[in-house]
């Protein structure tokens, strides 16, 4: 019995030195060390034994199984700790990697040239305002001198909200132009006043590659004393430089707003052909770019605004033929068409 105790401490020694794993360790216990295992089926050989021998041979099994059971410990140590080494090795993150940079939007070309016309004229001294899209009859039209029987109150420009027309205002309509919030101002605030008012208009318009029925505006209006149509000229040709980077010149035709007397309209120097003529200009040299002139005396005493105390002069120029102009675009529903591979390009 002696024997098979040294050949069992040899096999259970191999089998314990063998083991790569944990679970091969549990095994080895499983064999060896547990209740059904070979180390308690020796025990049980004891019985065999003359009383003389028993004690003897228990105490060698015994302490065989302690001295084993402490080999199978270190050996469990170790292998717990080379365990964990390599999960940690698995797992390791380099977490001064740089990131993985989501997708973001960004903001829509309209919205960037708008942000940089405001930046303009505000540095010029310029208010940003802003005005109702849903706007009664009298500060789109009548407030601005364009009488009930002008073509732009017609069916066909405007959009009226079915609703019942209020005594002193008239209908509900969707502005057609961003004017109105040039009398909403003067009412609210007074003279001096320099604003510009950048926004959505509505037309009542059949849409082709040129027109929609949705666009933006920028309205100007500057009111003080002693205020000539030259100080427009100054604005807008540093408007415009400080636009597009370069050097533009501007020049007046006349032209004709009900709102503003004497009326015209600006053009600038093409810049694409330095004024050579391109098909762009259409051979002219010009882009034409906006009406203004200066506050007709009406529009002022609808503002509250004594005109023989001031004068000033007002603009309005197309935000979307802006930026249309800009990035050469060559298509007005492109640009609400939500189409991102469009979009993309800005
Ligand atoms: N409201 C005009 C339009 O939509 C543009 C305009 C012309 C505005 C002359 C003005 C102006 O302030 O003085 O066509």
């Amino acid at each position: 019995m002696e024997e098979k105790l040294k050949e069992l401490e040899a096999k259970v020694k191999i089998a314990i030195a063998a083991a790569k794993t944990l679970s091969e360790l549990q095994e080895v216990h499983n064999l060896y060390f547990s209740r059904k295992g070979e180390l308690a089926g020796l025990m049980n050989e004891l019985a065999k034994l003359s009383s003389a021998e028993r004690p003897k041979m228990g105490q060698a099994i015994n302490s065989a199984k302690v001295a084993l059971l402490t080999e199978f410990e270190q050996k469990q140590s170790e292998l717990k700790r080379a365990e964990m080494e390599s999960q940690l090795e698995e797992e390791w993150v380099d977490i001064t990697a740089p990131g993985v940079d989501g997708h973001r939007g960004h903001i829509h070309p309209l919205s960037q040239v708008q942000q940089e016309v405001e930046e303009i004229f505000s540095s010029m001294g310029f208010e940003i305002k802003d005005g109702p899209e849903v706007e009664s009859e009298y500060f789109n039209f009548e407030g601005l001198n364009i009488p009930a029987s002008h073509p732009a109150r017609d069916m066909q420009d405007t959009f009226f909200v079915d609703e019942n027309p209020d005594k002193d205002f008239g209908r509900l309509v969707l502005r057609t132009h961003t004017s109105p919030v040039q009398v909403r101002t003067m009412q609210a605030e007074g003279a001096p006043l320099r604003i510009i008012v950048p926004g959505r208009v509505f037309r009542y318009e059949a849409t082709d590659a040129s027109h929609d029925s949705t666009f933006y505006q920028v309205e100007g209006l500057l009111v003080d004393e002693d205020i000539s149509l030259a100080h427009l000229k100054g604005v807008m040709e540093e408007f415009l430089t400080r636009l597009f980077q370069k050097e533009v010149h501007v020049r007046f035709r006349p032209g004709y707003f009900p709102f503003v007397e004497p009326g015209l309209e600006l053009d600038f120097g093409c810049l694409l052909c330095e004024q050579k003529g391109c098909k762009t200009c259409k051979f002219t040299g010009w882009i034409e770019f906006m009406g203004a002139g200066m506050v007709h005396p009406f529009v002022l005493k609808a503002g509250g605004i004594n005109p023989e105390k001031y004068q000033g002069w007002a603009f309005g120029f197309g935000l979307t033929r802006l930026v249309m102009m800009r990035h050469r675009i060559p298509d007005i529903r492109l640009n609400f068409g939500g189409d991102v591979r469009f979009l993309n390009q800005f």
